[in-house]
């Protein structure tokens, strides 16, 4: 007799993986018969009508077939489908930067009168639109620290519309609590806007623990290659629509195609290069906690690190930048950025190769220390962008950099 099999419960039907639409997601652009297996490249200002009564539609908003690049362009719509699809979004639209979406989207949604909630973590180019452009519209903004529950309902007044903060925060690499903030924010009424440049959808979703929209700087790890400057808006379309209608059309800060080809193509590649990021990123920080020049190294899947556990429930991993500090401070620093010779000293993340920079004494230098210090600037701090070479050459450079840095002095 034969014993009965048991049955295996059929595998529970899911979508295609990350990896999959990563590759695909921008794919479904045709030209007549012309089937391209790559995204073409449309590089042009304008499309032909093919007929009087087309035109009338299009002008009318009857179809949707592209007429001035301005307005749509397949190529961007291959990048915009692509993302929206990777963030789990209703809606997607690119813009030229990282500042362009940001700006277009805040522009597009907030009027005079109301008031945003900002964490202090905020890259500075949001800081200074939100500190010093939007007030001159009639919006204002409260910075603080949006992990303190206290000092969060001390800020929120009764015609706060948004809630903005990127995680992590750049460059404390501070985590926030996405999901409380989403409930808070909804539960206020309030639109929540989370920055995922840092993470990119492989490693964190925020609109998966609530937030209404994402924003990019798709110049970073989207694009991957540090050749292609851009940004992208991903999220429900009750806020992201405006943002690509009115915002786009009007404020014209829009995505070239060109530009747009290179972001997609980068997103085919995305979890690959992340995985990488992420593995050589962690040991580099290991490495750099054990080296006696250095007081202290803040990197997300660190132990050390104060929110790792907040990290690793809402993180797949802890992405490529870290910060550490020096001990022998702003000459430290300085020394250290004249000794790398493999690691490019540059500013921006997210690229193939390693950049690394010492705020204090380049781009802070000018700053008065109190003011630099509150952004979380110390005398000695070193961020690095891990890149894609390999990890012990990396960690080889740092150590003989290091070590001519300690020889100068510094
Ligand atoms: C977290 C973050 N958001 C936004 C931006 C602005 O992006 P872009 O330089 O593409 O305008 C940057 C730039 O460094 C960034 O690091």
């Amino acid at each position: 007799m034969t014993r009965p099999r048991r049955r295996r419960p059929a595998p529970a039907r899911r979508g295609p993986g990350f990896a999959t639409r990563a590759v695909h997601a921008g794919e479904g652009s045709t030209h007549g018969d012309v089937r391209p297996v790559a995204t073409p490249l449309y590089q042009t200002v304008s499309f032909s009508f093919p007929s009087a009564a087309e035109a009338s539609a299009i002008a009318a908003g009857e179809s949707a077939a592209p007429w001035y690049s301005r307005i749509g362009n397949p190529t961007v719509a291959a990048l915009e489908r692509a993302i929206a699809d990777l963030e789990g979004a209703e809606s997607a639209f690119a813009a030229a930067s990282g500042m362009g979406a940001v700006a277009t989207l805040l522009l597009a949604n907030l009027r005079a009168g109301d008031h945003v909630v900002a964490d202090s973590g905020v890259y500075g180019g949001t800081y200074n639109l939100l500190r010093r452009e939007l007030p001159r519209f009639g919006v204002e903004t409260t910075f603080i620290e949006t992990n303190d529950p206290a000092r969060l309902r001390e800020a929120w007044r009764p015609n706060t519309r948004l809630l903005y903060v990127d995680s992590p925060g750049n460059p404390t690499l501070r985590v926030l609590d996405l999901p409380a903030l989403a409930e808070l924010a909804r539960a206020r009424g309030a639109w929540f806007v989370v920055d995922n440049t840092f993470c990119t959808p492989y490693l964190q979703r925020p609109l998966e623990l609530g937030a209404h929209a994402v924003v990019h700087s798709a110049t970073k790890y989207l694009s991957g290659h540090g050749d292609a400057i851009a940004g992208l808006v991903a999220g429900e379309c009750a806020l992201v629509e405006p943002g690509r209608i009115a915002g786009l059309r009007e404020f014209g800060a829009v995505c070239a195609p060109f530009v747009a080809w290179l972001v997609e193509r980068g997103l085919h590649t995305l979890p690959l290069r992340m995985e990488r990021h992420c593995a050589s990123a962690l040991r580099v920080a290991e490495w750099l906690e054990s080296r006696p020049e250095v007081a202290w190294v803040r990197y997300p899947w660190l132990p050390s690190h104060p929110q790792r556990a907040l990290a690793r429930r809402q993180m797949r991993g802890g992405s490529g930048v870290l910060v550490f500090e020096l001990k022998g401070g702003i000459s430290a620093g300085a020394a250290l950025l004249d000794a790398v010779e493999l690691c490019t000293h540059a500013v921006s993340l997210g690229d193939t190769r390693t950049l690394i920079m010492h705020p204090a004494s380049t781009m802070h230098a000018p700053t008065p220390p109190e003011e630099r210090l509150a952004l979380g600037v110390t005398d000695g701090l070193v961020r690095l962008s891990v890149g894609l070479e390999d990890v012990e050459d990396i960690i080889g450079d740092l150590e003989q950099a290091l070590g001519k840095a300690r020889a100068a002095g510094g």
